[in-house]
């Protein structure tokens, strides 16, 4: 009998690449510019040559909504999440399957509207000290670097928001770990060869020694906790305190650690860089700044306080932020790796492959936007807001895995942008560069030297 053998179309392999590491050379040195190569030269599905991983890059929103939420069973976490394990162990970002769900489930109340109301008081106040911070520099007409600055009061908020008070001094050195370990995986990331962890190189050591201290603080801190038997309004009691509807079970102290760990982490770095970006674009384009300034001072002057249930009024605010994650999406890229074959946009993909979704093309494309370069809040104003489709705009992720912690740092952002920008304009440093440095996050490159205005 005859048998036809059917030859799948596998997605396209752009030709230009480096001839020992393939594609993964390029992309490290101008991610941004190489994505949007391959994809204007070989389509919406490309693929990539990685030492050792199959990648194929999906830019469009079908192929996005399809992996991360229509067919996500068929995906987990992709190669790149592995880096975080050494740090996150199994928390919320990097755990999978029946495991993640379970914990997602526990979490979850961690994360509703009455947390956020609780919380809102202490966002304030820590953005309060920060405007004390840039008044001394304002005063001294000196500029100061503002990225810095917005990464310690979002650590600042993070910190309270998990541990609320009586461990300052604790929660001081955790924060100083989490942020050395990132630097360390950052670092790991520019490496054009990895080196297995287990080997004890210096730099393997000297992450390690960080590690053991972390682990060493936050078990301390889960464990005072835990024999007081009293619990707090914070994010730690909340964690020790879930229970599985079902069985009733709690989580171990390991899984505590985990969670904390992905909180502190996911919730910081990326909420600064957006923070340091808006203010940015709020620079470029005065227009939309002192729009925002009119919005701030009509309803703050005409009496309204600013808590949680005011703060949903700052239309403009909630706009300037969602357009500049636009064009600056912190999480620029998401990836999943399939399980089993999967067949998208026609083309064959092969189990084990890591589907590459970049956020920062669909923010950018004028498929799907006017004007895409210009900073335009009016695109997100309330009227047309709901016309944006969720897999065009995602700067939180989208489907099952979507950012748990988007409503905190929406509130957050909105907070420090009112309560500085009452006080404040800012502009950047004459012939400071400022370029975007895709890595982890996306993070401008040399910070963002500004001077302070005083309004
Ligand atoms: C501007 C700020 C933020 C941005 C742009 C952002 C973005 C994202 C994105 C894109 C994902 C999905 C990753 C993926 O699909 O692989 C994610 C997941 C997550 N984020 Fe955020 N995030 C922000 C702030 C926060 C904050 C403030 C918290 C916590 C307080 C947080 C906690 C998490 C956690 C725990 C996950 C994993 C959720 C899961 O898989 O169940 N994030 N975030």
């Amino acid at each position: 009998m005859e048998t036809t053998i059917v030859k799948k179309t596998v997605p396209p392999f752009p030709k230009e690449r480096h001839w020992l590491f393939g594609h993964a050379g390029m992309l490290k040195d101008d991610a941004f510019g190489m994505i949007k190569f391959f994809i204007k030269n070989y389509g919406n599905m490309v693929s990539l040559s990685f030492p050792f991983s199959k990648v194929v890059i999906a830019s469009n929103p079908e192929f996005a909504r399809y992996v991360l939420q229509e067919n996500s069973k068929n995906y987990t976490k992709s190669i790149a999440y592995d880096m975080l394990k050494p740090l996150l162990g199994l928390g919320l970002l990097t755990s999978e399957g029946d495991y993640w769900k379970k914990q997602r489930k526990l979490s979850q109340p961690a994360f509703h509207k009455r947390k956020l109301d609780e919380w809102t008081e202490m966002m304030i106040e820590m953005a309060q000290h920060t405007a004390d911070l840039i008044r001394r520099h304002s005063e001294q007409a000196e500029a100061f670097d503002v990225l810095p600055l917005m990464t310690a009061l979002t650590l600042d908020v993070i910190s309270k928001a998990i541990f609320s008070t009586g461990v300052e001094d604790k929660a001081k050195i955790v924060s100083d770990q989490v942020t050395l370990l990132n630097e360390y995986t950052i670092e790991k990331l520019h490496r054009p060869i990895p080196v297995p962890d287990y080997i004890p190189t210096p730099f393997n050591l000297r992450q390690k020694k960080a590690l053991g201290l972390l682990d060493k603080i936050v078990y301390e801190i889960i464990d005072k906790r835990q024999a007081e038997g009293v619990s707090k309004d914070d994010l730690l009691s909340m964690l020790i305190d879930a229970k599985d509807e079902e069985t009733g079970e709690s989580m171990s102290r390991i899984q505590i650690r985990d969670e904390v760990m992905t909180i502190f982490l996911a919730g910081n770095e990326t909420s600064s860089n957006a923070l340091t970006w808006t203010i940015y674009m709020l620079s470029q384009n005065p227009d939309a700044e002192q729009k925002m300034i009119d919005e701030i001072d009509e309803k703050l002057n005409s009496g309204i306080e600013l808590n949680f249930k005011t703060v949903g009024e700052f239309h403009y605010v909630k706009q300037v932020i969602e357009e500049s994650m636009r064009l600056n999406p912190p999480a620029w890229l998401v990836g999943r790796r399939s399980i089993n074959e999967d067949e998208i946009g026609g083309y064959h993909i092969e189990k084990q492959t890591n589907v590459l979704i970049p956020i920062v093309y669909l923010h950018h494309s004028e498929r799907f936007w006017d004007e895409p370069t210009k900073f335009k809040p009016e695109r997100f104003a309330p009227e047309v807001r709901n016309n944006i489709d969720r897999f065009v705009y995602l700067p939180f992720g989208g489907g099952p895995r979507v950012c748990i912690g988007n409503n905190f740092a929406m509130l957050e952002m909105e907070v420090i942008l009112i309560t500085l920008y009452r006080e404040f304009r800012f502009r950047l440093k004459e012939g400071f560069v400022v370029e975007q440095d895709p890595l982890v996050t996306l993070r401008p490159r040399y910070g963002m030297m500004m001077y302070a205005e005083k309004r």
